[in-house]
């Protein structure tokens, strides 16, 4: 399980990787309740997939402020702390509960730049099984389009599965 579960064991095309993964995080998180011991987990588990992912972690509603996201478990370089909805490719997810697909991060309106090496990105609502939203979770990428259709389908899958079922 978990101990066979590194690069050289998954899958080379992307969507039989995502499906592996997709696998081993639900088999690893089975009896798991703990809300950060899953969102840690499934930032871990996908971050150290997927190569092209380079900062890769969850901005969490808080309950303090129900407009602000505020940083939760993540891997990478350090990241903003908060993040009001509707600021960002972060916040607007949080705001639309759309997933954002962004190719290039210079030309997104009201883009927060924490890392300057992050080019493009994908942010997805995760929402619970009451529908509610508890946070979104963003990858990074160095590179230029890095994320599609392919990406969200399978990430939309992912957090579906872990939070809201
Ligand atoms: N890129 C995000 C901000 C968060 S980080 O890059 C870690 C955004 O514009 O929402």
């Amino acid at each position: 399980m978990a101990e066979a579960f590194n690069d050289k064991v998954l899958p080379v095309e992307k969507i039989a990787r995502y499906a592996a993964v997709a696998q081993e995080i639900a088999a690893v998180l089975e009896g798991e309740p703990n809300l950060t011991a899953r969102m840690a987990t499934v930032a871990a588990m996908l971050a150290n997939s997927f190569e092209g992912y380079f900062w890769t972690g969850f901005y969490v509603v808080d309950p303090e402020k129900p407009d602000e996201l505020v940083v939760g478990p993540y891997q990478g370089t350090l990241g903003c702390l908060r993040i009001a909805f509707g600021r960002g490719v972060c916040g607007t997810a949080a705001r639309s509960r759309q997933t954002q697909v962004v190719a290039d991060v210079s030309a997104f309106p009201g883009h927060i730049a924490c890392d300057s090496r992050s080019v493009s990105e994908i942010v997805v609502p995760v929402v619970d099984n009451q529908g509610r939203l508890i946070a979104v979770f963003d990858v990074d990428s160095e590179a230029p389009a890095a994320f599609d259709a392919t990406d969200a389908e399978w990430l939309e899958r992912i957090l579906q599965d872990t939070f809201a079922d």
